[in-house]
């Protein structure tokens, strides 16, 4: 993949909000080289409102549980998200028959240090069992590392289980620090 990347304004010029389906952040913000190298007739795209009824909830709870989420609690959580879309990088890998089969997250943290640095912080990566094994994750985080260096972030930093240490060293992620947690 290409190294040179220039940074590019993390003010969005459309939201969806505009347009009613429109993607959550500008689709020129994934990568070509990425799209181009997915299997046939799968697509890496920013999320959708209408993904709601392509199964991105149930992508996310080979993660974790996520609850049942309506269809109004959806469109609140997916209208507050677009509000803050130069912050909220969520995006989806949809199969053949336009289904969610992936998706992964981009949240960029602005900070004093570093003259004002942004940090991407990666999160709830996650591949529908069945489609596992395709190098869909791989290709998930290369894409997200991609709009993290187009909009400035200087590193991106990810928390995972030791069962998913070797599948982000695959990706070129290193160990560094150590995680703690308060759980409330
Ligand atoms: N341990 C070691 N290597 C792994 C693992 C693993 N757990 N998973 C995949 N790999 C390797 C693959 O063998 C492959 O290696 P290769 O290039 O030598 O063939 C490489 O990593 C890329 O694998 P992918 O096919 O891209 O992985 P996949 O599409 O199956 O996605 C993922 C991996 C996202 C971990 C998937 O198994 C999954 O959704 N797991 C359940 C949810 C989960 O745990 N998500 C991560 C949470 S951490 C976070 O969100 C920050």
């Amino acid at each position: 993949m290409s190294s040179t990347i220039t940074p590019i304004s993390l003010s969005s010029s459309s939201s969806p909000q505009d347009n009613i389906d429109g993607p959550l952040f500008p689709s020129s913000l994934i990568s070509p080289e990425i799209i181009a190298i997915l299997p046939t007739d799968y697509t890496i795209r920013p999320l959708r409102r209408s993904d709601y009824h392509r199964g991105y909830l149930d992508v996310l709870r080979v993660l974790t549980t996520v609850g049942d989420i309506s269809a109004e609690q959806w469109d609140a959580r997916f209208d507050w998200i677009c509000s803050r879309n130069d912050e909220y990088y969520l995006l989806v890998v949809c199969d053949g028959d336009d289904r969610v089969v992936g998706t992964g997250s981009l949240i960029v943290e602005r900070k004093f240090i570093h003259e004002l640095g942004l940090v991407g912080h990666i999160e709830d990566i996650a591949v529908e069992k069945g489609q596992q094994g395709k190098k869909l994750g791989l290709r998930i985080i290369q894409a997200l590392d991609y709009v993290a260096a187009k909009v400035g972030c200087y590193k991106s930093i990810l928390d995972c289980s030791e069962v998913n240490e070797g599948f982000y060293v695959k990706c070129g992620f290193k160990r560094a620090g150590l995680e703690m947690a308060h759980y409330y």
